[in-house]
């Protein structure tokens, strides 16, 4: 069974009297171990999609599955439990804690999670995968652009989560510190069978996924370039 299963999604906004509907009937699977990329122009609802797979906000209408949970009808606090276990975020801006250092940035996300294994032990062991063992004790404002993304990336993994949503991740970086961070993407999710859907506006990025969808007109549309092919990565074991 696919990871995350998506069946004729539709998100209505209502602003001022007004109904926006964003999202038509999407329709999506992502396998274990998958990157996808979003792309489409901006306004056109990849943010919103992330949302709703992310249970952070409730569909109009249609059905969404992650890691074998249905979305549809689950409670706020149910909902809640999904995204501290199943699913990790990363935004364009970190969203980090400004208080608290690296590795209190990184354990805090367990502390939702009555997980297994020693918390500390697992943000001391990820803030190293992503080349930060020296800034454990800095806190965000002390830390460049790329490495509080960095950090941000090792937050979104502590709970050990299936599936990864990136909304732009590279968003706010320059070119080769957004490289560092596509390279520790790709290295995560083959090491750890992990799936990251990614939106970004950023084709090269998107072109080293394994498949690319274009949102357009509220509907998903998967795009495969004959260049594209020969990149693809292969799928982790
Ligand atoms: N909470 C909201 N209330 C009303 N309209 C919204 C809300 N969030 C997003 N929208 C509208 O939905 C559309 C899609 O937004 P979004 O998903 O953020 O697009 P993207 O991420 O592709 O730029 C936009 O027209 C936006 O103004
Ligand atoms: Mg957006």
């Amino acid at each position: 069974m696919s990871l995350v299963f998506v069946r004729d999604l539709h998100k209505v906004y209502h602003l001022g009297g007004k109904e926006v509907h964003v999202l038509k009937g999407v329709d999506l699977d992502i396998q274990r171990g998958e990157t996808v990329a979003v792309v489409g122009p901006s306004g056109v609802g990849k943010s919103t999609l992330l949302h709703l797979i992310g249970a952070l906000d409730h569909p109009t209408h249609g059905e969404i599955t992650v890691d074998g949970v249905k979305l549809w009808g689950l409670s706020d606090l149910e909902m809640a439990r999904l995204r501290a276990n199943q699913i990790g975020f990363v935004f364009q801006f970190h969203h980090l804690l400004p208080e608290f250092t690296a590795l209190e940035n990184v354990m805090l996300a367990g502390l939702i999670r009555s997980g297994e294994g020693n918390p500390k032990a697992r943000a001391i062991e990820l803030l190293h995968r992503v080349g930060l063992s020296h800034r454990l004790d800095h806190k965000p404002g002390e830390l460049s652009g790329g490495e509080q993304q960095r950090v941000a990336l090792a937050r979104a993994l502590h709970n050990q989560p299936p599936l990864v949503l990136a909304d732009e991740p590279t968003g706010n970086l320059d070119r080769d510190t957004a490289l560092e961070l596509q390279h520790l993407v790709f290295e995560l999710a083959s090491e750890r069978a992990l799936s990251f859907l990614i939106v970004t506006h950023d084709l090269k990025f998107a072109e080293r996924c394994h498949r690319i969808l274009r949102l357009q007109d509220g509907r998903v549309v998967e795009t495969v370039t004959p260049e594209f092919n020969t990149k693809r990565l292969p799928l982790a074991p």
